[in-house]
């Protein structure tokens, strides 16, 4: 039954494609959704070109950065603003942005990002 063997074989690709391509990649969530505070620095968001600032950031630490961008801080919205991200797209532009400032850090694995969840959700209550 090749007919059969084909439309099982195609669905089967789609299913995977749909799941790879679940998470978008830190530079495509800032282009979509960070940029728009932090390349002007509207509400004293902290300016991608403020390189200063950034340094002190990067000093701060993931553990410090990502749950603070997924619970929001001061004027920093919870994900930005923006509920369709998932924790882990947060956490990768947090990631990227940091890089961009001297970090070297790897994608996050889904084990971080759930920490980094459980804190936020922590940082949430008081
Ligand atoms: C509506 C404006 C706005 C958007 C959109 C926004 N931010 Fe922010 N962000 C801020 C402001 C304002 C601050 C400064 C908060 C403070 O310290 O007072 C901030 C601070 C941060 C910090 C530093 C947190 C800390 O611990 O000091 C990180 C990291 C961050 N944003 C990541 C992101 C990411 C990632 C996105 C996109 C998913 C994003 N932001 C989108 C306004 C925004």
């Amino acid at each position: 039954m090749p007919f059969i063997h084909l439309l099982a074989t195609g669905a089967l690709g789609l299913a995977s494609t749909a799941l790879f391509a679940a998470d978008k990649p830190g530079a495509q969530v800032y282009n979509e959704t960070c940029i728009v505070c932090h390349n002007t620095g509207i509400l004293h968001a902290p300016r991608m070109s403020d390189a200063k600032r950034w340094q002190k950031l990067v000093q701060e630490g993931l553990d410090e950065l990502v749950p603070a961008a997924l619970a929001g801080i001061r004027h920093m919205p919870p994900k930005g603003a923006n509920p369709n991200l998932s924790d882990q797209e947060v956490a990768n532009a947090v990631v990227w942005m940091v890089n961009q400032h001297g970090g070297q850090f790897a994608t996050p694995t889904p084990e971080q990002v759930k920490a980094w969840r459980a804190r936020a959700d922590r940082r949430k209550k008081h």
